[in-house]
């Protein structure tokens, strides 16, 4: 192993020059991937855009009914317009949602704590590889505790989940996930991501920092980034805007949305910033014309 104490800090992103191995294909990382891998990650991220708006509603494998969650049967529908990706349980998406619901599927696969659980970073893989293929899931979701007491085994259950998903040309999302006392730095995020990235994961989902460029130049796949806790309308599509310049590929965003009292304005304005260019600004502004 490398000597640590050794280490050279790394200091030289190019954060200026594209991605070299990119080919034709439109997903990062993904060029030299086969045609299954291929046509699932083009069912995640729009062809056109290159980009993709996840609408992340998995909150209830911990945390049961929430705010904003309670009645998926409802919500859903009125938001299939404005998502390309629908990220949530097989319970959630085989009870409340319908096949034909046309959507991208990112299936969370891993579970384990709950909200009652002191600590969240124990984990395993609830779904076997046969559900997700039965269901069609463009990809599988895994929660990844870095630095975090259950580190081993959430890399051994994304590392299961890969392996998988390597067999059967599924794509694996990597969800780094952030507990109470760890830290959200650019530090932090660059050591995540590119762990789970280096692990195989063909997709990394994470939360927006200071220094985001250089967290996306140094993970050769792409990032899509998490809403986190709710926030007004107006800084919610800061958060997306300031991360799509970033250089993230997409929002996987779920409190922001779902526990707006706009919740289909509120998707459709994030979707005009991932696909459309918007700038926060005018994202908001469309946002007070089709809520007034
Ligand atoms: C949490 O682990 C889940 O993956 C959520 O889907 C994720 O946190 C995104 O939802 P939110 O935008 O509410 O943070």
């Amino acid at each position: 192993m490398a000597d640590l104490d050794g280490k050279k800090v790394a200091k030289d992103y190019a954060v200026d020059i594209p991605f070299a191995n990119q080919g034709s294909f439109h997903v990062k990382g993904a060029n030299d991937l086969d045609w299954g891998m291929k046509k699932h990650l083009s069912n995640i991220f729009n062809p056109d855009s290159g980009n993709t708006v996840m609408f992340a509603f998995d909150h209830g494998y911990f945390m049961g009914s929430t705010a904003g969650l309670e009645r998926l049967d409802l919500l859903i529908p009125i938001l299939l317009p404005y998502v390309d990706v629908l990220m949530a349980t097989r319970g959630a998406l085989r009870s409340s949602v319908a096949p034909s619901c046309g959507k991208g599927i990112a299936l969370r696969v891993s579970s384990g704590s709950s909200m009652l659980n002191e600590d969240l970073s124990h984990e395993l893989v609830a779904v076997d590889i046969e559900d997700a293929i039965r269901m069609n899931a463009d990809c599988m979701a895994v929660q990844t505790f870095i630095g975090a007491d259950g580190q081993l085994s959430s890399i051994g259950n994304l590392s299961n989940v890969i392996n998988a998903g390597f067999r059967y040309s599924i794509p694996t999302l990597g969800v780094v996930a952030v507990g109470k006392q760890m830290e959200r730095t650019d530090r932090f995020f660059k050591l995540a991501t590119r762990i789970v990235a280096e692990m195989g994961a063909q997709i990394i989902k994470t939360y927006y920092c200071d220094n985001f460029e250089e967290v996306v130049a140094a993970c050769p796949v792409p990032i899509v980034v998490a809403g986190g806790k709710k926030l007004p309308e107006n800084e919610a599509l800061t958060l997306a805007y300031r991360s799509m310049q970033g250089g993230a590929r997409g929002l996987d965003m779920g409190r922001n949305i779902f526990q707006s009292n706009h919740p289909a304005e509120m998707a459709q304005c994030i979707g005009k910033i991932v696909h459309n260019g918007y700038t926060d600004k005018e994202a908001y502004e469309l946002l007070l014309d089709l809520i007034n």
